[in-house]
């Protein structure tokens, strides 16, 4: 891996310095988001673009990625791929309150986020990006204890598992479906049986690579799957 350029870590840091940490706060966390932004603020800057550098060796210039669930840990991934590759990227991002602080912060990018469901975006895409959404316990709270490993056997609710797991089914199928072929996907270690459960009903190839990669906000490390090769 070779590190990025430096106008992209300064692009990357110039949008870090930019972001409203104080508005993004009770967006991340009930309390204490401000002593959670001065804790993680270096580390996911520094991780999401070591990170970067990795994803850029798999990625080919000029292509299109889908960013599902793109937020403050994105940033340098997203700014990689305009700056250094030259390719399109789309990132969507439900959180209607998050958006325009994204927007904000990244004015004068060549991208914008967009508070769409990412079911909507147009077109394939050689690269997905989904990390921590299909375990996103504000989305699916049973299914995300239950993929962290947290469930309580005495309070678990499976009819509340059911629902959100034909949701995350359904929203797994609704953005693999854009992935072109052969494409890459990138998630978090804990989705990896979403990718590769539709990989498989589908009847397309697909290979999880050995290694993961840490990440500073949700914490779940990520990893790299190539589908259809
Ligand atoms: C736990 S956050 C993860 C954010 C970021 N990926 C990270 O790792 O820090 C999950 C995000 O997925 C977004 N999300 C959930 N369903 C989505 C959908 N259908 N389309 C776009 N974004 C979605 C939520 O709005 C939220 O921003």
């Amino acid at each position: 891996m070779t590190p990025l350029r430096p106008a992209t870590l300064q692009a990357i840091a110039r949008i870090f310095d930019a972001v409203d940490y104080g508005a993004l706060g009770p967006i991340y966390c009930h309390e204490g988001g401000d002593a959670f932004w001065e804790e993680r603020r270096g580390p996911c800057q520094e991780l999401g673009s070591n990170l970067a550098g990795v994803l850029r060796d798999r990625l080919a210039p000029n292509g299109r990625s889908l960013y599902v669930g793109a937020g403050i840990a994105e940033l340098p991934l997203l700014v990689m791929e305009t700056m250094e590759l030259n390719r399109t990227v789309a990132a969507y991002n439900l959180r209607a309150d998050e958006v325009p602080l994204l927007n904000n912060a990244c004015a004068g990018m060549p991208f914008e986020f967009q508070a769409r469901d990412a079911r909507e975006a147009v077109g394939t895409f050689d690269h997905l990006w989904i990390v921590s959404v299909l375990n996103d316990p504000e989305c699916f709270p049973e299914l995300g204890s239950l993929s962290s490993a947290r469930a309580n056997p005495v309070t678990f609710d499976p009819d509340a598992f059911a629902v959100e797991r034909r949701a995350a089914f359904a929203l797994a199928a609704g953005c693999l479906q854009k992935a072109a072929r052969p494409g890459l996907v990138t998630t978090s270690v804990e989705e990896i049986p979403w990718i590769t459960d539709w990989c498989q009903r589908q009847g397309i190839p697909c290979v999880v690579e050995d290694e993961d990669y840490p990440t500073a906000i949700v914490e779940d490390p990520v990893c790299f799957i190539r589908i259809g090769a």
